[in-house]
């Protein structure tokens, strides 16, 4: 290929390449998430990235997300969106099963979602979302305890509460104001979803009045709004909270949430640094949408995070675990005679579950030994002409500088007991 034909070696778009160290970094992040929804009892699931347009079209989804999807038509024809979100393919899942799943289900997912958005700080075109799911249950139990979920990931990667607060509201506070003021039925959604956006929009009261046009009602709207301090059941939520040990909820009016499936308790998390004053993530409860496939109308909770403002958010709390390989040895060959020795030793080591990498760049063995120590592997051994004939290893420890000369066979307990 001629040089000015050199492919770009950018990825698409508000798309990213996940290196070693952010495949570490997002693993670390995954099996914490795993971690905690299994200690509260939660069952994982998946499906495919693809599903039938029309699922989103079905007033499951919000417009925004409808205008953010990718969609493109299959070689029959049919037309096909990556998914934005999981909440209306879990709704499939479960509708599709509603009478031989035994509910309450738990369910929790991490799959990787896709919306065409303008990238910024925070917001990308891809994402993986950590998706936490009770089925079935109406209480206000269940709604306590999808956010003691939340808070406890959190805590689980290193945040104290005061690092971040739960703000929660309810949808049907909502649903009442815009009775009492009077705004009719086929405006609520959109109203929500402006509310919704009102701390990014700086003329927000002037498109509430276009869209309900109505001025009148639009200053009732925003003065109810600002009068409503909190509710019963907002109160009752967080006594439940607190006896379940979590101790930074807010009542929060103005959180509304985008989508149009909320039907009650809302919630936000967020970082309590000023300078970081958006959401992290969040969710609500949905209790109409499982009708939407024919069955029975069956409630639901639950909430998505994503791992880009998890990720943020760590960063900035300086709660990033530091990176290691999980490489724990590496053998550094003396000379190209000693290259099938040192690969024979490898496996043998692998059998005693070592990791081990095998050094083929043929370099001289103190660059070999520098390459290890650069890329955080713990220990090394030197493979030579004494080692073919002695069948005794010296392996070095590259932190304490340590050394031990051992047969094969004591190598492994050796790695184990140093590394703890
Ligand atoms: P959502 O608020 O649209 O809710 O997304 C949940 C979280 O995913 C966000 O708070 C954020 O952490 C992350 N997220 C969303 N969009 C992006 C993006 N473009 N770039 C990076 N991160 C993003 C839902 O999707 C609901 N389906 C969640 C849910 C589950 N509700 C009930 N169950």
């Amino acid at each position: 290929m001629a040089k000015g034909d050199a492919l770009p070696t950018e990825s698409y778009k508000g798309v990213r390449d996940f290196y070693p160290e952010d495949q570490f970094f997002q693993r670390y992040l995954f099996e914490h998430m795993e971690r905690v929804c299994e200690l509260f009892g939660y069952e994982e699931y998946t499906a495919s990235v693809l599903e039938p347009a029309e699922l989103y079209r079905s007033k499951t989804s919000e417009e925004i997300v409808n205008e953010q999807t990718y969609s493109f038509l299959d070689r029959g024809g049919r037309e096909v969106t990556l998914r934005p979100e999981m909440t209306p393919t879990l709704a499939r899942m479960i509708a599709a099963r509603q009478r031989e799943l035994p509910l309450p289900v738990r369910w929790y997912s991490i799959p990787n979602v896709f919306r065409y958005e303008r990238p910024q700080r925070g917001r990308l075109r891809e994402h993986w979302q950590l998706n936490v799911d009770l089925v079935g249950a109406e209480g206000i139990e269940a709604d306590a305890e999808v956010i003691a979920v939340a808070h406890g990931i959190m805590r689980s990667l290193g945040a104290e509460e005061r690092d971040f607060e739960i703000h929660v509201s309810d949808r049907r506070i909502l649903e009442s104001i815009y009775r009492s003021v009077g705004i009719a039925k086929e405006y609520a959604a959109d109203v929500t979803r402006l509310l919704d956006r009102r701390a990014k929009i700086d003329d927000f009261e002037k498109r509430l009045t276009d869209l309900i046009a109505h001025e009148e009602k639009a200053v009732k709207l925003v003065e109810e709004l600002e009068r409503l301090t909190s509710t019963k059941y907002l109160e009752d939520l967080r006594s439940a909270l607190e006896s379940m040990g979590v101790g930074n909820m807010v009542v929060d009016t103005s959180v509304t949430r985008g989508f149009d499936y909320y039907t009650g308790m809302v919630f936000e998390v967020y970082d309590t640094d000023p300078r970081n004053r958006r959401s992290l993530f969040g969710g609500g409860r949905y209790d109409n949408l499982l009708s939407l496939f024919g069955g029975a109308s069956i409630p639901a909770v639950g909430f998505g995070m994503g791992d880009v403002t998890a990720r943020d958010f760590l960063e900035a709390h300086n709660l990033l675990p530091r990176y290691a390989p999980a490489t724990e040895l590496m053998i550094c060959i003396v000379e190209q005679e000693a290259t099938a020795h040192a690969t024979h030793l490898a496996q043998s080591l692998r059998r005693d579950d070592v990791t081990v990498a095998v050094n083929f760049s043929d370099k001289r063995i103190g660059d070999q030994i520098r390459q290890a120590d650069a890329m955080g592997i713990p220990f090394i051994i030197a493979v030579g002409s004494k080692e073919r004939e002695s069948g005794r290893y010296t392996i070095k420890n590259l932190e304490t500088g340590h050394e031990r000369t051992l047969p094969v066979d004591q190598i492994a307990d050796h790695v184990f007991s140093s590394l703890g």
